[in-house]
């Protein structure tokens, strides 16, 4: 019995762990991805959208689209991030140029087509700010309608890592994040939550590399100042490969932890701009839910997945 495949449409800001997220998407033979959007966030748009060409011809998936979207924020200007990411925004890794060239529609008008003419629901996977898909929501509403349900990189019910509150994607475009959460359209949200106990270790590393494959090379290349970065920043015992975690929940949801919420964006506070606000309360009106939040995942299944979809790249 053929396996029916999940229509999906991802946003990204290739940045490091989204390309290991575009890598476990591409390898899965559950996902039919139908295409990736670009938007300016860990770097400018110029390189987050050539890290996009290069990671899909790099890993032989050269028919799927990819589409230019937004330069920069709705209100914001941009931030980038290369003390994260590095300059290029892959960051040690170094993949061939790209010979594909991007979509001839800008990303708002890839999307707003293929959802009117997909016959299946689609679901967005937004690993990035989320610029894109309020244009989208914004523009073209009737488009809601066609939406799956949207499975976003973004926020943090208990924690951030631009500041005490806020992450980074939803850091860099608030705005847009808050027309997305009140759009009324199905969200689940794999905040920091979830993804800062989605790490590789060394160890975890390491078995990447010993994949002897092109992923598993890639992994280990990009990791490397990445791995450093989050080692010496953070708690943690190894780097959270964030974006990857929005695909397992799609392949694996029932090794996440999840809980419904009402989450609000904060738009205006001095110290809480970019916040997402959430609401688990037992006696809160829970008419107003508007997400399925993550807050934890079995990791060793996690780890086991990338090095599944790296054996996958042989
Ligand atoms: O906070 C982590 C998120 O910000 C990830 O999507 C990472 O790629 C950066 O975009
Ligand atoms: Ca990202």
């Amino acid at each position: 019995m053929d396996i029916k495949k999940i229509p999906v449409i991802m946003d990204v800001d290739t940045g490091i762990d989204d390309a290991v997220a575009i890598m476990l998407a591409m390898s899965s033979d559950k996902i039919d991805l139908k295409g990736i959007t670009v938007v300016a966030g860990n770097q400018t748009l110029e390189k987050t959208l050539h890290n996009t060409l290069s990671v899909v011809e790099y890993f032989g998936r050269s028919d799927i689209p990819v589409a230019a979207g937004a330069d920069r924020p709705l209100v914001k200007e941009l931030y980038v991030d290369p003390a994260t990411h590095g300059e290029s925004g892959l960051g040690t890794a170094k993949l061939p140029q790209p010979t594909i060239k991007p979509h001839a529609l800008d990303a708002v008008s890839f999307l707003r087509e293929t959802l009117e003419k997909s016959e299946d629901k689609i679901t967005l996977v937004p690993v990035a700010p989320l610029t894109n898909i309020a244009l989208l929501l914004t523009c073209y509403p009737h488009v809601k309608e066609k939406i799956e349900k949207i499975v976003m990189m973004g926020g943090g019910a208990f924690e951030g890592n631009m500041n005490a509150v806020s992450e980074f994607n939803m850091f860099v475009d608030p705005e847009a994040a808050q027309i997305v959460f009140d759009s009324g359209v199905d969200i689940v949200m794999c905040g920091l939550d979830v993804t800062m106990k989605s790490y590789t270790t060394m160890e975890d590393i390491l078995a990447l590399k010993a994949t002897d494959t092109k992923a598993g090379d890639f992994c280990a290349e990009a990791f490397g100042v990445y791995y450093d970065r989050y080692v010496s920043n953070s708690r943690l015992p190894g780097c959270a490969v964030h974006d990857a975690v929005t695909i397992t929940y799609l392949l694996h949801p029932e090794w996440i932890k999840t809980e419904k919420a009402n989450v609000k964006m904060d738009i205006d506070g001095a110290e809480t701009y970019g916040q997402t606000v959430c609401d688990f309360r037992p006696d809160r009106d829970k008419t107003n839910d508007n997400a399925l939040v993550c807050l934890d995942i079995d990791r060793e299944k996690f780890v086991n997945l990338l090095i599944k979809a790296c054996e996958y790249y042989k």
